[in-house]
């Protein structure tokens, strides 16, 4: 039995200091019997044409040599790293970083997301200098000014499951605990991420996942994934899943598991607590 829906995309790009709300396009989701964890789902990507630079220039082969350092750091444990290439003429710099789901880390689909993102990214976004690419698995993104440890809350991207939830009340109490407790635990974690799975009655669960990008100090995470938290209601209040993507962190619910649950970085079940059920193997309701 194959699930099948719909997933709007909903974004709001920075202009200087006006938000416009753009309804983007969407997408239809199927998730198929036997999905291919090497598969790097392709969700948005942000890239202002109003910075751009000379084809060949000093500024590209930077970018390039970049990319090609992101790419090879992509089996790191934490799944995440940040690199800088430069050169002698200092405006040419270039920023840039990956951060895998927490639970791919270290796994074929973490660096095949990567690579696919390094890769893709020059195709969509070929003289542009400031960039966020997001998929399923990871993100990628670079800039000419230095970003790191620095919280960035725009450009967002919303998404939400057209599919309503059942028994709202009692399904937004166990969201909001279980938000509120991954948010926790991601700024408190080594690597930014947390995970968390609440039951809203005996048939439906909620899972849940918070992380930032791993330069944030854990006040910085706390801030951003608190403020992604708030947005649910604003973008996306009763529905089955959404997802609120930021430059700095990401936060996703939904009514199946979409992380692995055997991740070392998921939070153990409290002693005496029965063990999460095992994911359905090949299908989700
Ligand atoms: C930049 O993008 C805008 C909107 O997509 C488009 O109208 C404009 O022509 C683009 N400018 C350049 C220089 O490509
Ligand atoms: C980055 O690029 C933009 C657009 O080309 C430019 O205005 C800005 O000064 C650059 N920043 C740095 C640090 O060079
Ligand atoms: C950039 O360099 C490549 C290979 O060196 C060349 O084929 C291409 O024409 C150059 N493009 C521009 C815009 O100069
Ligand atoms: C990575 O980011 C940190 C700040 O979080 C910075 O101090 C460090 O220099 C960056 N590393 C590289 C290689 O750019
Ligand atoms: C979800 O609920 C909203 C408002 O209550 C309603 O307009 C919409 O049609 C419902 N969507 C589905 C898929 O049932
Ligand atoms: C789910 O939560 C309800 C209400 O808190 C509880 O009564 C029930 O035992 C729980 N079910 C499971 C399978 O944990």
């Amino acid at each position: 039995m194959a699930w099948a829906g719909f997933i709007k995309i909903k974004m709001l790009p920075m202009t200087n200091l006006m938000l416009v709300s753009i309804l983007s396009s969407i997408f239809i989701v199927t998730l198929l019997s036997f999905p291919s964890p090497a598969e790097a789902d392709y969700l948005y990507h942000v890239c202002p044409n109003t910075t751009t630079f000379t084809p060949n220039s000093t500024f590209q082969s930077n970018l390039n040599r970049l990319l090609s350092t992101l790419s090879s750091n992509a089996t790191r444990p934490s799944g995440f790293y940040n690199a800088t290439a430069s050169s002698r003429t200092p405006n040419d710099a270039v920023y840039g970083l990956f951060l895998c789901r927490g639970d791919v880390a270290a796994t074929d689909a973490c660096k095949s997301c990567v690579s696919t993102a390094t890769s893709d990214i020059v195709q969509r976004c070929p003289t542009e200098k400031q960039v966020v690419i997001w998929y399923d698995d990871c993100m990628l993104r670079y800039s000419n000014e230095s970003f790191f440890s620095t919280m960035a809350e725009t450009p967002r991207l919303f998404m939400w499951n057209t599919q309503n939830a059942t028994e709202q009340t009692r399904f937004n109490q166990v969201l909001s605990t279980r938000m509120n407790e991954v948010a926790t635990e991601a700024a408190n974690d080594a690597d930014k991420f947390a995970t968390s799975q609440g039951n809203v009655s005996g048939l439906v669960s909620i899972y849940s996942l918070g992380q930032c990008t791993q330069d944030l100090s854990s006040a910085d995470c706390n801030r951003c994934l608190r403020g992604a938290i708030a947005q649910f209601p604003n973008c996306c209040s009763g529905k089955e899943g959404a997802r609120v993507l930021y430059p700095s962190c990401t936060v996703r619910y939904e009514v199946y598991p979409f992380y692995q649950q055997n991740s070392t970085s998921a939070p153990q079940p409290s002693p005496g607590a029965l063990p999460p059920p095992l994911p359905p193997k090949g299908k989700v309701k």
